[in-house]
């Protein structure tokens, strides 16, 4: 097994059923046959707009909730058939980031409390906890004076640094950030962003970071996954997608950032969006894609181009 690889994801899929009447089962795929690797060290971005799976993918592969169908495999381990100690350790060395540090934080806890609280769950010895929690509020930026308060005495940035404190306070191997910055204004976003970059270089860490913001993701991830409907529509570098998208669905994405400079202005031909009835088993863009022909009626294969790899005939 390759010692870099922590997380291989074959044909990942949840779908949920629909009531469409007695006799019919139709199901919706929240995420449809999904492939991924997640290496050591490095930051994976998962950019797609909002209902498109993100934060599914994340639960799913921390295990939060069950697949449908297909493999996650971590550390080379089949993640449904560890046994108790090999998931008591897997718990140990994956955790979450959520979205909203406001609802993620119990307001009746203290700081000190809410980071001791994993320390107690996998059993770390009494006399060794104060001095991990003060370490990783210090990690994650803010002063031990921040212990005794309560969330509700934080800013909002300062409230996801304690998210984050809390998230590294096992020394773990693997990060979900569920759009850890979305909650914050610009220059906030930097600071947290700077900050689990720091993260990642200083403890060889690994981060999914979950995002529907572009330029998030331009800023923080190595490789990243574009996913639309359930399905990835384009993973590679980052700077190679953002450069050369491939995928029209990556090409409407970048088209509709703002310019940052007048002059580039013109570089950008702007693809019109278009909206047309679905078709079943068409591709999952199909419905939307401004380039769309006869053949986007039957599902594409995923083409690999230069360690590119693009859903769409057109490549
Ligand atoms: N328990 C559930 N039952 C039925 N459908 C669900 C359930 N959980 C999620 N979904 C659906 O799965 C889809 C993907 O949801 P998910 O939360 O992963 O999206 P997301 O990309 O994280 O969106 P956002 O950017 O808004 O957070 C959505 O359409 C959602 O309605
Ligand atoms: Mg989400």
């Amino acid at each position: 097994m390759d010692d870099n690889l922590l997380f291989e994801i074959r044909n990942l899929e949840k779908r949920y059923k629909i009531d469409v009447g007695l006799f019919k089962k139709e199901y919706f795929y929240a995420v449809n046959k999904v492939s991924f690797k997640v290496f050591r060290n490095e930051i994976l971005g998962l950019v797609g707009e909002s209902g498109s799976g993100k934060s599914t993918i994340g639960r799913l592969i921390l295990k939060l909730i069950k697949k449908t169908d297909g493999d996650i495999y971590y550390k080379g381990k089949d993640l449904y058939k560890l046994t108790k100690l090999e998931e008591k350790k897997f718990r140990k060395e994956t955790s979450i980031i959520f979205q909203d540090p406001r609802s993620s934080l119990n307001p009746r806890m203290k700081i000190y409390e809410i980071l001791e609280e994993p320390l107690i769950v996998h059993k770390i010895d009494k006399k060794l906890r104060r001095y991990i929690i003060e370490n990783s509020i210090i990690n994650a930026g803010l002063d031990t004076t921040f212990l005794e308060k309560y969330p509700f005495e934080l800013s909002g940035g300062q409230r996801q640094r304690v998210a984050i404190a809390r998230a590294i306070v096992l020394n773990p191997d693997f990060i979900v950030a569920d759009e850890p910055t979305s909650a914050l204004d610009v220059s906030t976003q930097l600071q947290i962003i700077n900050l689990i970059k720091k993260l990642k270089n200083e403890n060889s860490l690994s981060v999914l970071f979950i995002t529907h913001d572009l330029n998030v993701v331009g800023n923080i991830s190595d490789r990243l996954i574009v996913l639309y409907r359930g399905k990835i529509m384009e993973k590679g570098n980052t700077t190679d997608i953002l450069n050369y998208p491939l995928h029209p669905y990556t090409k409407l994405l970048i088209a509709s950032l703002p310019v940052s400079h007048p002059k580039d202005r013109n570089k950008k031909e702007l693809p019109k969006e278009v909206f047309r009835e679905d078709i079943q088993n068409s591709c999952v863009f199909y419905h939307r894609c401004p380039y769309a022909e006869d053949r986007c009626k039957v599902e594409p294969d995923i083409k690999n181009i230069n360690g590119r790899e693009v859903y769409c005939h057109f490549v």
